[in-house]
């Protein structure tokens, strides 16, 4: 391929992952974003493959074939819930790819340099290495608690802050020797003199070999230790901060390999990643800071005595005549209705209640669920309207004049103490203000807190009733009763 053809292929590409991210920021527009995705990664593989760096067809064409069957065999596998283990493996394997492409390129120079070059080709070396390992480490460590093979409490070691920070120093100063290893401080033939001048200084030597590896180490625990610090709460934060190590690991690699399509797509990685890790965190009224140095998180218990008043059970009968009766209502969907996959029975009852002419909106919390855009994925899939699947500021206000509003499953975002419990683990947090309606209907099995292990006072509002049971089965049941 010329290099114009492949100059040409990279700027197509480069756009329509611009294109595929700005799709997929809006439920209306994320199919056309992902295909934007898939054609602009097609034509990347193809023209990379075309180029003359590459020739090892043999090994090239299995290994593309096996790693396709692969990805469309999982991703047709996986559950939405499972979604944010699926992204912390891939970004597990940016990471690996990202340490094992730096040490060949450090094994293997294989193109002509200056000493300048060569400096700056160890300075990429090293942080795809060290970005790549803490990024795999960590993914590991994220699927393993997200899949729930490991506790998802927080590992708390004394001291643990102190901890990083020496094995950071360790860092730092393996770099400056890696450096050195290399040709970094040696003084030597001019910056711009050709390597070649002076062979000694090549980075073959089997001790720049020897850091590296010690630097997998040093690395590779500290991206375990960095990730058991943190509470299951956080994990998907922490899988977005991952995600954001993975674009950067791709970046230095990019830089590494003089490959702009790829410095280009790794950077719209990292860059979009820490975008989301910072609203999440925004939405969770979680600081960053505090999220990365972990601690946060518990599993999940029971509600403990503190809260006036009594929590009171309604029936599937008495909702249904809520619902029947209602001009407006609003349904509240959370974790709990992806976990009982109630959507495509939601969609039911919104349509036979808009078919009586009922008002019926949904309003979305931005972190419902356990990842960015749970709540909408849910309901697109079950052929909810998008026109009235509304964001959380667009509906707050329209509680006062609601009459009815189901809870599905949700616990965290619709927990009053947020608002008017300064002491409350989640104080501060934005919440969806559920109570203001004439009657919440709250769906859910027991009255277990939700993924913040905080009581909920909402359970014990004057205008709010229980409805007891798994989500799917309760609105299968309602919906029965509508019907009859
Ligand atoms: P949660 O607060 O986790 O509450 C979910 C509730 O669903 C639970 O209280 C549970 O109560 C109920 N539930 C579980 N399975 C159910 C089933 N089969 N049928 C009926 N109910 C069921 O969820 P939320 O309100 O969506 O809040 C999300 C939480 O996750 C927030 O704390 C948020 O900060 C955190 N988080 C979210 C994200 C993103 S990006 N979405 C990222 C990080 C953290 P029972 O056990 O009594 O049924």
């Amino acid at each position: 391929m010329t290099s114009g053809l492949l100059a040409v292929s990279y700027i197509g590409a480069s756009i329509l992952f611009i294109l595929s991210l700005g799709g997929l920021s809006h439920q209306e527009t994320a199919r056309r974003g992902n295909v934007y995705g898939i054609i602009g990664m097609a034509i990347a593989i193809v023209a990379t493959a075309m180029t003359g760096n590459v020739t090892n067809y043999a090994v090239l064409i299995p290994a593309v074939t096996v790693g396709g069957i692969l990805g469309v065999t999982i991703a047709l596998r996986v559950e939405m819930t499972q979604m944010p283990q699926l992204v912390a493996m891939l970004n597990s394997m940016v990471g690996l790819a990202a340490v094992l492409v730096a040490i060949a390129s450090h094994l293997n120079p294989s193109f002509e340099l200056t000493r300048a070059e060569l400096i700056i080709l160890d300075v990429e070396i090293y942080l795809s290495v060290l970005i790549g390992i803490v990024t795999f480490t960590g993914s590991v460590v994220a699927f393993a608690k997200l899949q729930a093979l490991i506790s998802g409490r927080p590992l708390l070691l004394p001291g643990r802050n102190w901890l990083n920070l020496l094995v950071a120093v360790a860092l730092l100063w393996l770099a400056y020797e890696f450096l050195l290893a290399g040709n970094g401080a040696v003084p030597g033939p001019s910056l711009l003199g050709p390597i070649s001048q002076n062979p000694a200084l090549l980075p073959l030597g089997s001790f720049g070999l020897l850091l590296i590896l010690v630097v997998i180490v040093l690395g590779g625990l500290l991206g375990i230790h960095f990730v058991l610090a943190i509470g299951g709460a956080d994990m998907p934060v922490v899988v977005s901060v991952l995600n954001s190590y993975s674009g950067w690991a791709a970046a230095a690699t990019g830089f590494m390999l003089g490959n702009d399509l790829l410095i280009v797509t790794g950077a719209l990685v990292g860059s979009s990643g820490a975008i989301l890790s910072y609203i999440m965190c925004r939405a969770m009224n979680r600081n960053f800071v505090s999220v990365i140095l972990g601690g946060f998180g518990t599993e999940g218990g029971t509600i403990t005595a503190g809260i006036d008043g009594e929590a009171v059970a309604t029936t599937h009968e008495e909702t249904a005549d809520l619902l029947a009766n209602a001009k407006n209502v609003i349904i509240v969907p959370g974790y709990g209705m992806a976990v009982a996959q109630a959507q495509n029975a939601v969609s039911d009852v919104v349509e036979k209640l808009r078919a009586g002419g009922t008002n019926v909106r949904f309003g979305i919390h931005p972190v419902a669920g356990r990842l960015p855009g749970h709540m909408n994925v849910l309901l697109a899939d079950a052929k909810v309207p998008y026109d009235i699947v509304l964001e959380m500021d667009d509906i707050n206000e329209d509680f006062p004049e609601t009459d009815a509003v189901l809870v599905i499953g949700a616990n965290d975002i619709v927990n009053p103490g947020a608002a008017e419990d300064p002491n409350s683990p989640i104080a501060g947090m934005p919440i969806l203000e559920v109570w203001n309606a004439r009657t919440v209907v709250v769906l859910k099995r027991s009255m277990a807190t939700g993924y913040a292990g905080v009581e909920n006072p909402l359970f014990f509002k004057e205008n709010s009733r229980m409805l007891f049971g798994d989500a799917k089965e309760s609105v299968q049941t309602v919906l029965s009763h509508l019907t009859n």
